[in-house]
């Protein structure tokens, strides 16, 4: 709610009411501009903002002398622009894969074993693995030159991150100046976190200061990290671990611990508590050993980080999609909590599935004050005969949706009744069915159903899709409703629309400028990021990329898409080559091409954006850049997922099948019939002595 704006005209002020108004108005616009941009939360209009700044202006120019030093007038413009620069990664910061068992990390010791090929053909050979904690904070990149710290950035979405440099300067565990035998390019990779005492008595300090009270010392790490006042950001109890390398001009160790020790040595803060151990039952023990220490800790941690120790197996394993082969997490079990289920809500999905999601009395479960768990589905509810009013037991792990476990039966009101999964779209009313096989029941409302669009929007601007800042679930909502937006494309339309923006309410010239420009900022996209966006069923980022490296650019792959409905054709059989993709996948691909309307928002999307080709990433021009590869029978060095990651980091298409199109088929011990095929295709085959060769060049 908007305050009055001071009465008293500004040419019958005199000078001692003046100087008071300036002081009252400087902290009252400093107030909103940290709700504005620091926690994205405006608490006025735009226009009861503006006529704020516009009389304190005025009060200025007839009392200069009563200018003061913190006048929001030193900050127009620069308290609109700020927010941090981009910084992209030199290198690319990864996130983790999980397992949340033994029988889990067992399995990804195994595929390292199988990877590394002669660590499966003798089992004897060791597998040393760096066991650590995982902190609970974010992670972040510091960049030091000759020595010198020049930068901080935030993980972002890997691979652009925001400019947090000032906010790090004041980190007080961190080395300002490295020794000289430090590389000339060092990005030091770890964890803001902020402690369990400091987090305790920041949250008594917000409170007195009638201030956002934080809900655990993570979010208070968050909030702290990105703010925007590098002055506040000062007064908050920030620490650092220093856990991974990311870009270094020369190597300073060949395993992970001697990295670990020469951050150590530098000054960098390295959590005691990690291990190296030679075997996988130290690593469990480990596990086990630190899962009761954890309560013991200075700060949170939400489970253990095992990493494998030599730096030349970590390079030849590399990555898949966005986690390290050579490193997973280990996630402690879940918190729990017993709670009541005041209703259970049905939500439809961007691709019309119906998820039950249960709504809480809501209760704190490790830190987080939860009032929603997923139900998962139809069978779900029935298994477990979850009803509304039950007093049950939910369990939230990590950054996962919080579930319910059971139902505590005893508690159950005598009143209650099971509970009906409807037959009906909650949104639309169109019938929601269920096909042989499936879990889920779907609203067969498609276009009709606005649930499907609204969420199809949501995915559509996401973090992970095209990344559009300022245009929440909200706002999204609010547009449809009012006919601003149907479909994806339109979003880019809304320049069209200013006038109709304004006139909503919470919106002015500020806001809309800065959604504009937002949206202006991610015309030009991936092909990758754009097939995400699309929110075609089952088709995630992993398969997105699959896709764009398959067909390189979008004209491409939609015209295999359209003559891939026709199960003969060679395209058919190029799509379900593709590794990673399966029949069902390429079902997913082919409905949603044969439905006009997806065709007609592709093809206007194409008008409001630049689509960009997908570009390997190739460390450098190779004999096998853009090739397509085949790979038969078995190799004596590598392994048949080595060969393949080795083949795709030069640039290769590895196909499962051999055509026409193959370029070359890779022919080791035993090979059958896909050698035949290659020869009677008369495609080049080359041994693994030759396959060897290529990749040494
Ligand atoms: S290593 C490629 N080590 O966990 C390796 N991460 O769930 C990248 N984290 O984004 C990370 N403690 O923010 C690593 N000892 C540790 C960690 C750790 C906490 C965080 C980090 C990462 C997230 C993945």
């Amino acid at each position: 709610m908007d305050s009055t704006i001071r009465e008293t005209p500004v040419e019958e002020l005199i000078a001692g009411d003046a100087a008071i108004e300036l002081e009252s108005l400087a902290k009252e616009i400093h107030a909103y501009d940290i709700a504005y941009y620091q926690k994205d939360a405006p608490r006025v209009s735009d226009e009861y903002y503006d006529a704020l700044k516009q009389r304190n202006i005025a009060i200025e120019a007839r009392f200069p002398d009563r200018i003061r030093n913190d006048s929001p007038s030193n900050k127009v413009g620069a308290s609109a622009a700020v927010g941090f620069s981009k910084v992209t990664h030199a290198l690319p910061m990864l996130s983790l894969g999980n397992v949340f068992n033994e029988y889990e990390f067992n399995e990804f010791i195994e595929g390292v074993r199988r990877f590394l090929k002669e660590l499966s053909d003798d089992s004897t050979l060791p597998l040393e693995i760096v066991a650590e904690p995982k902190i609970d904070g974010l992670s972040i990149s510091l960049r030091y030159e000759k020595g010198v710290f020049v930068q901080a950035a935030t993980r972002g979405d890997g691979t652009t991150g925001e400019d947090v440099t000032k906010n790090i300067e004041t980190l007080k565990n961190l080395p300002k100046k490295l020794p000289a035998e430090v590389p000339d390019i060092l990005e030091i990779r770890g964890e803001v976190y902020m402690s369990i005492k400091d987090f305790a008595s920041l949250n008594i300090t917000q409170k007195k200061l009638g201030e956002k009270v934080f809900s655990n010392p993570r979010n208070a790490a968050a909030g702290s990290l990105r703010q925007l006042d590098s002055a506040v950001a000062a007064s908050r109890p920030l620490s650092f671990f220093a856990y991974a390398l990311g870009q270094v001009s020369n190597d300073i160790s060949k395993t992970h611990w001697g990295v670990l020790e020469k951050f150590k040595d530098w000054g960098f803060p390295v959590n005691t508590h990690s291990l190296l151990c030679s075997n996988t039952d130290s690593v469990m023990k480990f596990y086990k050993h630190l899962e009761i220490e954890r309560q013991n800790l200075a700060y949170d941690i939400d489970g253990v980080v095992y990493k494998v120790n030599r730096l030349d197996y970590q390079e030849r394993l590399g990555f898949v999609s966005r986690a390290p082969r050579w490193a997973i997490a280990h996630k402690f079990p879940a918190e729990k909590a017993v709670t009541i289920i005041n209703s259970i809500d049905i939500q439809v999905g961007r691709t019309g599935s119906l998820t039950p999601v249960a709504r809480l009395k809501p209760v704190m479960v490790g830190g987080v004050m939860v009032s929603n768990a997923t139900l998962h589905n139809e069978d779900e509810i029935e298994r477990k005969d979850v009803r509304e009013g039950d007093t049950v037991i939910i369990q939230r792990a990590g950054d996962v949706i919080p579930q319910v476990v059971s139902v505590v039966i005893e508690k159950r009101p005598v009143e209650s009744e099971v509970y009906l999964f409807p037959r009906v779209c909650p949104d639309c009313k169109s019938n929601a069915v269920r096909e042989k096989g499936e879990a889920r029941r779907r609203c067969i409302g498609g276009l009709v159903c606005p649930a499907q669009y609204v969420e199809r929007l949501k995915h559509f601007v996401s973090r992970d899709a095209l990344d559009i800042e300022g245009l929440g679930e909200k706002h999204i909502e609010n547009f449809i409703k009012s006919g601003l937006i149907k479909t994806s494309a339109d979003i880019f339309k809304l320049e069209d629309h200013v006038e109709e923006i304004f006139k909503k309410e919470g919106w002015g010239i500020k806001s809309v400028d800065k959604l504009l420009a937002s949206i202006d900022d991610k015309r030009v996209v991936s092909l990758e990021r754009f097939i995400y966006a699309l929110g075609i069923p089952q088709v995630g980022q992993a398969t997105s990329q699959l896709l764009a490296k398959q067909y390189g650019s979008l004209s491409v792959w939609c015209a295999a898409m359209q003559a891939s409905k026709d199960n003969d054709s060679e395209e058919y059989s190029d799509l379900i080559n593709i590794d990673g993709i399966g029949p069902s996948v390429a079902r997913d691909l082919i409905e949603f091409f044969g439905e006009p309307h997806n065709k007609m928002v592709v093809a206007e999307l194409e008008k409001q954006l630049s689509i960009e080709n997908f570009i390997a990433p190739v460390i450098y021009d190779s004999a096998l850049t853009g090739k397509s590869v085949v790979f038969t029978g078995t190799m004596s060095a590598m392994s048949r997922v080595e060969a393949k990651a080795k083949a795709e980091s030069l640039g290769a298409i590895v196909a499962g099948s051999v055509s026409s199109k193959t370029d070359f088929v890779i022919i080791g011990d035993k090979a059958g019939s896909k050698a035949k095929r290659a020869l009677e295709l008369g495609v080049t085959c080359l041994s693994e002595q030759d396959w060897l060769n290529v990749i040494k060049q």
